[in-house]
């Protein structure tokens, strides 16, 4: 899948989901509003009619005797209820009304219904309630085309509602959706240039090495040592090619983020063991080194990551000595301030370009003077001590003047925190 499509599915992964998320949610709480609102209106329809139903249970309504008897029904507590009380097929009392024309009435579906139902007729809805009294069928009715019309006007607002906020969710999704992929886009895009850089840098030595081997292939009958010249120099790309693996694998870990190992040290004998080394290679390269430490130091102990921070510590020194001509000088200064130890490592060397020095720190960086004076290196030294810095939380600072020198600065916390 190419980035454009992994991108661009995400996308649409993105949105689809917070959309249905929302759709279902939005759908979910419309229909339970619905049905608690019609429960709640028709709740209190239901009582009216129930309570006038226990009235009229509860009282006798044939009243009168022979000739005289007639039905009288309890008065209801609102006007709004219809009544028709039916004998023998014949409607024999029913309350005034504007519902029911002339000869027609109500159809229940039988003389006793099973609590309250709803009913329509002739474009008309009534919550109704039929049973017998005293041998008579008694039917109660009330009209509830205002609540149904009500509840119609909710059902329109729900619906018109569910589309805004849809709308509106979609345009948010989308922005979120661009918000969330940024960074990742950018790590993504990261890690492709870190990987054509990679091989980038591994063609250069791998074409002196093929090229040197054709060579050597084609004088097969020769003896070694008349091409030692070569095989110094195949031997040398072999090791430039090494040092770019360890660097680009212990780079990747940093990235990954590896946990500090960290153990109370000695100052003193730290910076002594890693000073030894250097003082010789000065006096082989034919340069000064000169180590620098306040007295404090004698009894000062750190909790450190031993490796990460010689490692730190080594890709600045090896800058130096590498960066620096014969006769030049470099110094290694290491004092205490409040609860963080300096250490600069000043070179009077070649000297970094201002508009370099915001680059130096990029990976496979490596500044044009360098590259014109065909000195080694693949400019992933700062790079990974910018990273060792950050899991270690040290400060790098750098002064440097193009022709005179540099000067970098780690400062480092007493304690590191693992
Ligand atoms: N002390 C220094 N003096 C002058 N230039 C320096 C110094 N340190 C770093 N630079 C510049 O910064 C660039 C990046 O340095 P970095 O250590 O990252 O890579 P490198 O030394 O070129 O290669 P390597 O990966 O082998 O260390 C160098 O190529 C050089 O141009
Ligand atoms: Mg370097």
């Amino acid at each position: 899948m190419s980035r454009q499509d992994i991108f661009k599915t995400t996308k649409k992964k993105i949105i689809g989901i917070s959309f249905g998320i929302v759709l279902v949610s939005l759908l979910t709480l419309a229909m339970l509003t619905q049905v608690f609102y019609r429960a709640r209106l028709f709740a209190n329809v239901d009582r009216q009619l129930l309570t006038h139903r226990n009235m009229i249970l509860n009282e006798k309504i044939i009243k009168g005797k022979g000739e005289h008897k007639e039905v009288i029904l309890p008065a209801p507590l609102t006007p709004d209820i219809i009544s028709f009380v039916w004998k023998d097929g014949e409607v024999v009392d029913e309350s005034p009304h504007v519902y029911f024309g002339e000869g027609k009435y109500p159809s229940f579906p039988s003389e006793e219904t099973e609590g309250i139902i709803t009913l329509d007729s002739d474009g008309y809805y009534y919550r109704g309630v039929s049973f017998i009294k005293e041998g008579l069928v008694v039917q109660l009715l009330l009209n509830v085309d205002a609540e149904l019309q009500s509840v119609q006007q909710l059902v329109r607002a729900t619906w018109l509602s569910l589309l805004i906020l849809l709308l509106v969710t979609f345009g948010l999704a989308t922005y979120l959706a661009n918000k969330v992929l940024k960074p990742i886009r950018r790590a993504y895009d990261q890690q492709v240039f870190f990987v054509q850089d990679a091989s980038h840098e591994m063609r250069t030595p791998l074409a002196v090495i093929k090229g040197q081997l054709e060579l050597l292939s084609r004088h097969r009958t020769d003896q070694i040592e008349e091409h030692f010249e070569e095989l110094a120099q195949v031997m040398n790309e072999v090791h430039a090619l090494e040092k770019l693996n360890s660097d680009l694998l212990f780079l990747s870990k940093e990235d990954v983020g590896t946990h500090l190992n960290v153990e109370k040290i000695e100052l003193n004998q730290f910076i002594e063991e890693i000073s030894e080394f250097y003082e010789d290679i000065s006096e082989i390269q034919d340069k000064r080194f000169i180590l620098e430490k306040s007295e404090v130091l004698q009894s000062t102990w750190v909790e450190w990551d031993r490796v990460k921070v010689k490692r730190c510590l080594t890709i600045l020194l090896e800058n130096a000595f590498k960066y620096t001509l014969e006769c030049g000088v470099i110094t290694l200064k290491v004092e205490q301030e409040n609860k963080k130890i300096k250490i600069s490592v000043k070179d009077t060397g070649i000297g970094i370009k201002d508009e370099d020095q915001k680059r130096i720190f990029d990976r496979f960086f490596r500044s044009s003077d360098v590259r014109g004076r065909s000195i080694d290196g693949s400019g992933i030294g700062l790079s990974l001590l910018q990273s060792l810095a950050n899991t270690m939380n040290i400060e790098i600072k750098i002064t440097s003047e193009y022709g005179k020198g540099s000067c970098f600065t780690l400062e480092i916390p007493i304690q590191i925190k693992a």
